[in-house]
């Protein structure tokens, strides 16, 4: 399984990449406005700390485009920036046909702001390199996803889709588990998430135990 982290902070990406080898970038119009930084900019930064990897990074569309005519032209500006670029689209009628045009000039795109099986369904049917669920968001309102997940990923095999599955919006460990245990192909997720779910109480309850049964021995 893969693990994106979902931030554009440049300090965090390079300490993922670093430390835990993260498989791609995940951004979105929040974390380039928490960068702090106009958006082309934080964006060339990122493809830089990915060059000559195959590591992508998915970089959204203005939200505001809500038209093919709109949305595709921007997809193709951002795409010729680096080819690291997946070019994220919101989930919405005009942007079908935007995946589909996009696609047969081999700009990959990851539909975004997926909730439903049957959202994820067409934007495959258009050909998206990637689908992303919001689980986070779905759970803050109480709804189910480990069963979304599984429909999207049964429905992918059933007709051998070209489309990873990415399960975005991961707020904690439990359900990055719950996407590997159904076959989800990606996580993407915050710093915070995945160092919470590296650490253990018990881990270093281990570690302080046998910490000191060793200052109590003799090497030699
Ligand atoms: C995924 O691609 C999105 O960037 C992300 O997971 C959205 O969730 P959040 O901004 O609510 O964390």
């Amino acid at each position: 399984m893969k693990f994106f982290l979902d931030s554009a902070m440049v300090d965090e990406i390079e300490y993922a990449l670093g430390t835990f080898d993260i498989d791609g970038v995940t951004t979105n119009p929040r974390h380039v406005q928490v960068s702090g930084k106009p958006f082309l900019t934080v964006v060339r930064e990122i493809a830089r700390l990915v060059d000559g990897t195959d590591k992508t990074v998915s970089v959204e569309v203005n939200p505001h485009y809500m038209t093919y005519e709109k949305i595709v032209p921007e997809a193709e500006k951002l795409a010729a920036i680096s080819p690291n670029f997946v070019i994220k689209i919101q989930c919405m009628e005009p942007a079908f046909r935007a995946i589909e045009a996009l696609a047969k000039q081999d700009i990959r795109v990851n539909c975004t702001l997926i909730f439903s099986a049957m959202q994820a369904l067409q934007a495959m049917r258009s050909g998206a390199y990637y689908v992303s669920p919001f689980i986070g968001w779905k759970e803050a309102n109480a709804e189910e996803t480990r069963g979304l997940i599984d429909d999207i990923v049964t429905i992918r095999d059933n007709y051998d889709f070209n489309t990873e599955v990415i399960v975005a919006a991961v707020r904690n460990a439990r359900q990055i588990i719950d996407a590997a245990i159904v076959g989800a192909d990606i996580v993407t997720a915050g710093l915070a998430v995945y160092q919470d779910g590296f650490h253990h109480p018990y881990t270093k309850e281990g570690i302080q135990k046998f910490s000191s049964f060793w200052d109590q021995t003799q090497y030699e």
